[in-house]
């Protein structure tokens, strides 16, 4: 994979989220000003739209180095002690899936944020070591697909907290064409759009997406991208005219065909097709709550109407509450 050839590595290549390209551009240039480290950064939103690439974009634009790790890897305290005392001063911590820390490495990382004070024990029973050291000033960058899914206190301590929503098809065919042209790839606006219409919202799927059709387009065709090409390619790979892949289809028809199209608990629904609930929850339903296909209720999920019209299926008629 030749992902950093096509990621934007500064502020001004970043397409789309324009309120967060703002804001950061102020607080960025602000704290540059008075020559001070960034202010604690979560940014929040499903998968694919840039989260990684923010993070790494903050550090350039900062003129500091970035070191990345994540929340399941952070097994121990003394794990992100040594991440911690690697920083040079205004340096950017990523971690990615914030959500995931222990609460014990979480312990540590609140001196480390307020006070950049790390306070750590080593060592067992009655030769424990209480260590306290001053660490530089530095920026935390934390990645979650929720903001929900932090503690309270986590939370509170980030000073700047943005979230990612859905792109825009203009925005994806945008960050199509320029792929497509670091890429080398020769695509015509209707090709680019018609990638950027089937790619769910969200620029990693639209990246993946150019990359199989461009192979399909060199196959198939001349290697020119256009949106015949780009139709068939979609379709060979089951996206369909409204861009939901396979396991969007199966959700969707599972709550129609099993469910009576609900309302079904999420748990019901994950042993029905045979998913994790947190990938329903992360990964599949947040675009299809977003497309009007299905809603979430105190109840449960519910399938509309638009979801039935996608599939030709005819809905129920509602009982009828006049009588
Ligand atoms: N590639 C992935 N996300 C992008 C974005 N927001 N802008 C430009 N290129 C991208």
């Amino acid at each position: 994979r030749v992902d950093h050839a096509i990621r934007p590595q500064r502020l001004a290549d970043y397409i789309g989220q324009p309120a967060v390209r703002e804001q950061l551009d102020i607080f960025i240039s602000a704290a540059r000003g008075r020559d001070e480290s960034l202010d604690h950064t979560l940014v929040f939103g499903p998968p694919g739209l840039g989260k990684t690439t923010l993070a790494n974009i903050i550090a350039a634009e900062m003129g500091v180095d970035i070191k990345s790790t994540s929340g399941p890897v952070l097994e121990r305290a003394g794990d992100l002690a040594a991440m911690l005392t690697n920083l040079q001063p205004g340096d950017v911590l990523f971690i990615d899936e914030i959500h995931r820390l222990s609460p014990v490495v979480e312990e540590v990382l609140y001196p480390a944020m307020e006070d950049f004070q790390l306070d750590i024990v080593i060592g067992e029973g009655p030769a424990a070591r209480s260590i306290k050291l001053d660490l530089p000033p530095f920026t935390l960058v934390g990645a979650t697909t929720r903001a929900g899914l932090l503690t309270s206190p986590l939370r509170d301590r980030f000073g700047i907290v943005q979230r990612l929503e859905f792109y825009a098809v203009s925005e994806l065919t945008e960050i199509v064409t320029r792929s497509a042209r670091l890429l080398g790839v020769s695509a015509d606006r209707p090709g680019a759009a018609e990638i950027a219409r089937r790619a769910r919202g969200t620029p990693r799927i639209a990246n993946r997406l150019l990359r199989r059709v461009r192979d399909f387009a060199e196959v198939r065709g001349d290697g020119t991208l256009d949106a015949a090409i780009a139709d068939s390619a979609l379709n060979m790979l089951h996206v369909d005219r409204h861009g939901l892949d396979h396991m969007d289809r199966r959700l969707l028809l599972a709550m129609i065909e099993k469910f009576d199209g609900g309302p079904v608990g999420v748990d019901s629904l994950a042993a029905a097709i045979g998913e994790e609930r947190d990938t329903i929850e992360d990964v599949i339903e947040p675009y299809l709550i977003q497309q009007g296909f299905m809603m979430r209720t105190a109840r449960g999920r519910v399938v509309t109407r638009q979801a039935y019209q996608h599939f030709g299926i005819a809905a129920p008629t509602p009982p009828d509450s006049s009588s």
